[in-house]
C-alpha cells in the first residue's frame, strides 16, 4: 500500500547511487569462499563474490527472452512510454530498453543482472493497489539476496512547526535488535553510532537531504508509481511483518544490493549546537542460502531449482487445491530480515479480539475510536476473516462509533482480502465490492484460453479459465467461456492494446465468513479513516471516506496509493498457465529460466469507477489530510492513531 496512512511502503530497494563498478575488489582465490557463513559482511566482499561469475551470453539471451515474453501481459506496458500527470517521471520505452540491454557490454553477470533489475525498478510500478501493491521486475536471487544496512535509519519529523530529516531517535534500540553480529562490527572499528542516534541531519552525501531522499526515491524505490509516495519508503517507519510489530529500516539506510560503502551525514549530534560531517559505513546483509564457495554460492542461490519455472498443472502427480486466489503484493526482500518494532514502542493498550494474525486492533482510551492496523491483506486467508469479524464484534459491543484504519507499510496481498474489508465494512447492500478489470488480449494470452477450453480445465488448474471471473451482472462465467474471444479494441499512447472482455472477480465464493448487510459504522460521516491502494481507492471513490497520509516530502504533493494494479502473476504463475494451456511450445512463450529469479508483472488492469477508460493505478487521488511525523509517532503506532482520531474524529 501504498502510502497509506499511513505512509508507505518500500520494498525492495535497489542499489543506491554511485556507480557500481567503482567498488570492485582485488581479485581473491575465492572471493565467496571470503564471505561464506557469514550474515554480515563488508560491501567491498560481498560484491566480489557477486562479481566473480563472468558475463554469459547463453545467460543474458535466455533471460531477456523471457523477460521480453513476460512483458506481453504486463497491463501497462503501452502507459509507460508517456506516463501521464502527475507520473510522468515513470515514463520509459520498455522495448527500447531491453533492446539496449541486448547490446551493452557487460563485464560480469552481475553488472547484465544489476543493470536489468534497476530499469525494472525503476518503471515504479510498484503498483499498489488495492489491496496491494504489485509490483513488478526482475528479481534474481543471486543478486537481490544481499541488503546493505547502516545503524542510522532515517525519518522526516517535525519540531516546532519545521520538518527535517533525522537519524531516528530510537537508532540504538533499533540497531540492537539487528544483533550483535551487526553492531558488534561497529563497536570493532571504534565507530560510535550510538551518539548519533536523534541527530539532526543537514545534509546527505553532500546534498540535501530532502533532495537526497529525492533521489533515492528516483533510483532505488521502485514499487511506487507516485514520487511521493517512493519518498516515504526511504525513510523508517513502523509495519506489521511475520503477524509481529516491527519496524522497517527504509531505503536510505538499507538499500537492497552492496553498492554503497557508507553514508555521508553531516549532521548536529543531539545536546550539540556544532555541525559535523561523519561517513557511516555499510555493512551488507546476505539473506540467501548457506554456501561455501563460488561453486556452492551459484548452486544454491544463482542456479534455477525445482521452483524457478511453472509447472503443468494436468499432470497426474498434481492434485488442484480446492480454489487459486490471486494476489497482488509487492515484494519487501527485506522482509526476511525483518527486526522487531523495538518492545518499548508497541501499543500498550489490550489488543481487542481477532489481534494474531496480520490485523491488530485496539480500542483508543476515548473509548469510541477502534483502531484496526491491517498490517498486510496476506497470510491466513480464512484466519484475516474471522479476525475482522472478531474485532469488529468486539468493537460493536464495546460501543465504538469511529472506525481509524492503519495500512502503513500495508504490502498488499489477497485480492480477495481487500474486497472482504471493502464489503465487510461498507456492507453487502454495496453489491460487488471490487473493480471491474481486464487482462491483456495478446495472441499468447488468446491460446492460452482457447487450450484450457480445449482440455476442460477450470479454476482449479488456472487463472486464466473463465469460471474464476463472473459477469458484470455478478453471475460467475462458465469455465467454457471465451472472454478473450473476440478481444476488446483499445488503444494507448496510439498503440493498439486489445484487452479482454471486462469482468468482475469471484471473491464472494471463497468467503467463510457472512457479510452484513448494513455496514457496523457509518462510511458516510467520514467514521473511517482508511487508506491503501485498491481497497483505499474503493473507500474513496465508493463512499469519500476520510483518507490521511503520514510523511513525504514537505510541499510535495503524495498520493494516497503508490499504484495499482489488480493482480500480479510471478513468473512461476504465468509459466504454469501457459503449461497447463499447452502452449510453451508456441514461439510467443517466454523460455524457462536458467537462473534462479522472478519476473513478476501486474496482469490484470482494474477500471476506475469514475472513468471507465483509466485505469486506476493513473487516477491521481490525494488525500484530504495530510500530517507530518514526529518523534513520538513515528515509530509509536498508539500515539500516531490517537493523534490522528483527535484530528479526523473531532
Ligand atoms: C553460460 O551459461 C550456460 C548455462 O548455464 C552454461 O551452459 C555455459 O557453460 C556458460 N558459459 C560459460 C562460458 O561459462
Ligand atoms: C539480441 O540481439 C541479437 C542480435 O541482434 C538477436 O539475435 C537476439 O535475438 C536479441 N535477443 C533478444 C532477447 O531480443
Ligand atoms: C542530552 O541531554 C539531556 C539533558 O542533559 C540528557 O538527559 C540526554 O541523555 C542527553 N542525550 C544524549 C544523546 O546525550
Ligand atoms: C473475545 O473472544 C472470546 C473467545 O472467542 C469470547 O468469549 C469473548 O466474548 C470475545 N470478547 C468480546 C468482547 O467480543
Ligand atoms: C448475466 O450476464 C450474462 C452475460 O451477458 C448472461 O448470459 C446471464 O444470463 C446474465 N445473468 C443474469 C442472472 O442476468
Amino acid at each position: 500500500m501504498s502510502g497509506s496512512w499511513l505512509h508507505a511502503i518500500s520494498l525492495l530497494t535497489c542499489v543506491g547511487y554511485a556507480s557500481f563498478a567503482a567498488a570492485a575488489a582485488p581479485p581473491a582465490a575465492d572471493p565467496c569462499a571470503k564471505i561464506a557463513g557469514k550474515s554480515f559482511i563488508l560491501p567491498t566482499d560481498a560484491l566480489a563474490c557477486q562479481k566473480a561469475f563472468p558475463f554469459n551470453e547463453t545467460l543474458r539471451q535466455n533471460v531477456l527472452s523471457n523477460i521480453a515474453g513476460v512483458f506481453d501481459f504486463f497491463t501497462f506496458e503501452d502507459y509507460y512510454l508517456k506516463s501521464p500527470p502527475p507520473f510522468q517521471e515513470s515514463t520509459v520505452d520498455i522495448r527500447a530498453t531491453l533492446a539496449r540491454l541486448n547490446r551493452t557490454r557487460f563485464a560480469t553477470d552481475y553488472d547484465f543482472n544489476w543493470a536489468v533489475y534497476q530499469f525494472t525498478t525503476q518503471l515504479n510500478d510498484g503498483h499498489t493497489h488495492i489491496f496491494t501493491f504489485l509490483l513488478q521486475g526482475w528479481f534474481p536471487n543471486c543478486y537481490t539476496n544481499f541488503q546493505n544496512i547502516i545503524p542510522t535509519p532515517l525519518v522526516s519529523l517535525e519540531e516546532n512547526g519545521v520538518q527535517s530529516i533525522f537519524v531516528a531517535p530510537d537508532a540504538v534500540e533499533f540497531s540492537n535488535l539487528i544483533g550483535t553480529e551487526f553492531t558488534g562490527f561497529f563497536d570493532s572499528i571504534g565507530f560510535d553510532w550510538k551518539r548519533l542516534a536523534g541527530a539532526k541531519v543537514i545534509q546527505i552525501e553532500d546534498q540535501d537531504p530532502y533532495d537526497y531522499a529525492d533521489f533515492v526515491a528516483k533510483t532505488v524505490s521502485g514499487n511506487y508509481l507516485d514520487h511521493g509516495v517512493r519518498v516515504n519508503s526511504a525513510f523508517s517507519s513502523y509495519r506489521i511483518s511475520g503477524n509481529a510489530f516491527s519496524q522497517r529500516i527504509g531505503d536510505m539506510a538499507g538499500p537492497t544490493g552492496s553498492v554503497q560503502t557508507s553514508l555521508k551525514l553531516k549532521l548536529i549530534p543531539v545536546n550539540s549546537t556544532r555541525a559535523e560531517t561523519v561517513s557511516v559505513p555499510f555493512l551488507t546483509n546476505f539473506l540467501g542460502s548457506p554456501f561455501t564457495d563460488k561453486a556452492s554460492f551459484w548452486a544454491n542461490n544463482c542456479a534455477a531449482t525445482d521452483s524457478t519455472n511453472g509447472i503443468d498443472f494436468k499432470g497426474a502427480s498434481f492434485s488442484p487445491p480446492p480454489r487459486r486466489l490471486p494476489r497482488a503484493d509487492i515484494i519487501d526482500k527485506g522482509e526476511s530480515s525483518a527486526v522487531g518494532l523495538p518492545h518499548e514502542f508497541e501499543p500498550t493498550l489490550p489488543p481487542v479480539n481477532g489481534s494474531t494474525g496480520v490485523i491488530k486492533s485496539f480500542i483508543l482510551p476515548d473509548s469510541k475510536t477502534g483502531v484496526m492496523f491491517v498490517g498486510s491483506f496476506g497470510g491466513d486467508f480464512n484466519g484475516f476473516q474471522h479476525d475482522v469479524v472478531a474485532a469488529v464484534t468486539q468493537f460493536k459491543a464495546a460501543g465504538v462509533t469511529h472506525l481509524l484504519i492503519d495500512l502503513t507499510d500495508n504490502g498488499g496481498g489477497f485480492v480477495c482480502l481487500g474486497q472482504f474489508l471493502h464489503q465487510y465494512l461498507a456492507g453487502s447492500k454495496i453489491g460487488y465490492p471490487g473493480f471491474v478489470s481486464t487482462t491483456r488480449g495478446n495472441p499468447l494470452a488468446q491460446k492460452i484460453v482457447a487450450g484450457d477450453i480445449a482440455f476442460g480445465l477450470n479454476g482449479n488448474f488456472a487463472f486464466y479459465t473463465a469460471d474464476n471471473w463472473a459477469f458484470l451482472n455478478d453471475t460467475q462465467m462458465p469455465a467454457s467461456f471465451n472472454y478473450l474471444s473476440p478481444v476488446a479494441p483499445f488503444v494507448v499512447n496510439g498503440r493498439p492494446d486489445p484487452t479482454s472482455q471486462r469482468f468482475h472477480d469471484t471473491c464472494d465464493l471463497g468467503f467463510v465468513e457472512s457479510v452484513p448487510e448494513d455496514p457496523p459504522f457509518d462510511l458516510n460521516n467520514g467514521q473511517c479513516a482508511s487508506t491503501c491502494a485498491m481497497f483505499s481507492t474503493l473507500m474513496n471513490e465508493r463512499h469519500n471516506t476520510k483518507i490521511a497520509i503520514f510523511g513525504g516530502r514537505p510541499g510535495q504533493s503524495i498520493e494516497f496509493k503508490g499504484m495499482s494494479g489488480n493482480q500480479v502473476l510471478e513468473w512461476f504463475d504465468l509459466d504454469s498457465e501457459i503449461k497447463t494451456g499447452g502452449v510453451k511450445d508456441d514461439p510467443l512463450a517466454p523460455p524457462d529460466l536458467l537462473v534462479s529469479a522472478n519476473m513478476r508483472v501486474n496482469w490484470r488492469t482494474a477500471w476506475s469507477f469514475f472513468d471507465d477508460q483509466r485505469p486506476i493505478a493513473y487516477v491521481s487521488e490525494l488525500p484530504k489530510f495530510r500530517f507530518a511525523y514526529t518523534k513520538d509517532t513515528y515509530n509509536n503506532p498508539q500515539n500516531l492513531w490517537t493523534f490522528a482520531a483527535s484530528k479526523l474524529f473531532s
